[in-house]
């Protein structure tokens, strides 16, 4: 689905902001980006999207390669949501942004057809349509900006930074839509997140970057358990994590509450918590 075979990328003639990414990225994955500010995740995510194009290498989405394909042909298979929502959003109404986004992606569509998705996508995110996006709150906003991107039901889901900025409540709306998204409809997810217990609920697979180069691909509790590539990455992984390594035998593999629970009663069930 996400193939990106080789590929740098340079701002300017200062050097290669990205250097030689090669990863492969199937369908209905949830993937999340990591690394430290400036590691080079927004340019890899606009890299997939389409919106900058390889220096060097190709970056082929469903075989078609990006330096070739129109960002409208795009557009249609792919969504990006911005970290700041008031950059996308652009319209008065709820309403207005959805079916402005619609018209621009799906134009061989009759205007009953849009109305129709249009709906679905209200009533799916609780909105009326009449409601004004900048009087909303920021959370609000965040999903108005991510109601109009489902609309157009694109195959592939790009997010960056998605909750930063957003209380508990709000992350876990946003982050459980897009789940829902992925299991059901099977729609593949990319996320760059500096939130590492977001990224440990809800994605599968982790790309770790730093200085511009891919230093990781794998599961995400295996990555977050390798030591020395975090430090190298400035990646603090999850307490959960942490705590699950310090108790050792027995708690490897313990990523969530649940499971640190049981490991702890297994634990007192052979004769309590050793100390060592
Ligand atoms: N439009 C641009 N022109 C020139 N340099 C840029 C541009 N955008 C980003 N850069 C530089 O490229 C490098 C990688 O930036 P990028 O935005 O991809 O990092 P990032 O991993 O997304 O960081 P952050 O976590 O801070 O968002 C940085 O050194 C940045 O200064
Ligand atoms: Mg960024």
């Amino acid at each position: 689905m996400i193939q990106a075979e080789n590929v740098s990328f340079s701002y300017s003639d200062q050097g290669p902001t990205v250097r030689d990414l090669s990863f492969h990225v199937g369908k209905g994955e949830f993937v999340a980006l990591l690394g430290a500010n400036g590691a080079g995740k927004t340019t890899t995510v606009r890299l997939i999207d389409g919106l900058i194009r390889p220096t060097t290498g190709r970056m082929l989405i469903h075989g078609a390669d990006t330096a070739v394909t129109s960002v409208s042909e795009r557009a249609k298979h792919v969504g990006f949501l911005f970290q700041n929502p008031d950059r996308q959003i652009c319209k008065n109404t709820v309403r207005e942004e959805i079916m402005f986004g619609l018209r621009t992606v799906r134009d061989d569509e009759s205007e009953e057809q849009l109305n129709a998705r249009c709906d679905k996508v209200l009533e799916d995110f609780g909105f009326t349509g009449e409601e004004e996006p900048f009087s909303l709150s920021r959370g609000q906003r965040q999903r108005v900006a991510l109601a109009s991107i489902l609309a157009v039901e694109p195959e592939i889901l790009i997010l960056d930074e998605p909750t930063t900025g957003m209380d508990y409540r709000e992350c876990c709306h946003i982050m459980d839509r897009i789940r829902r998204m992925n299991e059901e409809q099977q729609v593949t997810v990319i996320m760059v997140c500096h939130d590492m217990e977001v990224v440990l609920d809800y994605a599968d697979r982790a790309l770790v970057m730093a200085g511009g180069t891919l230093l990781a691909d794998g599961p995400v509790s295996e990555i977050f358990r390798q030591d020395e590539l975090m430090e190298k990455a400035s990646i603090l992984p999850p307490q959960m994590i942490s705590l699950a390594r310090r108790l050792g035998d027995g708690f490897d593999q313990a990523d969530t509450p649940e499971a640190m629970a049981e490991a702890v009663l297994a634990r007192r069930a052979e004769g309590g918590v050793r100390h060592e």
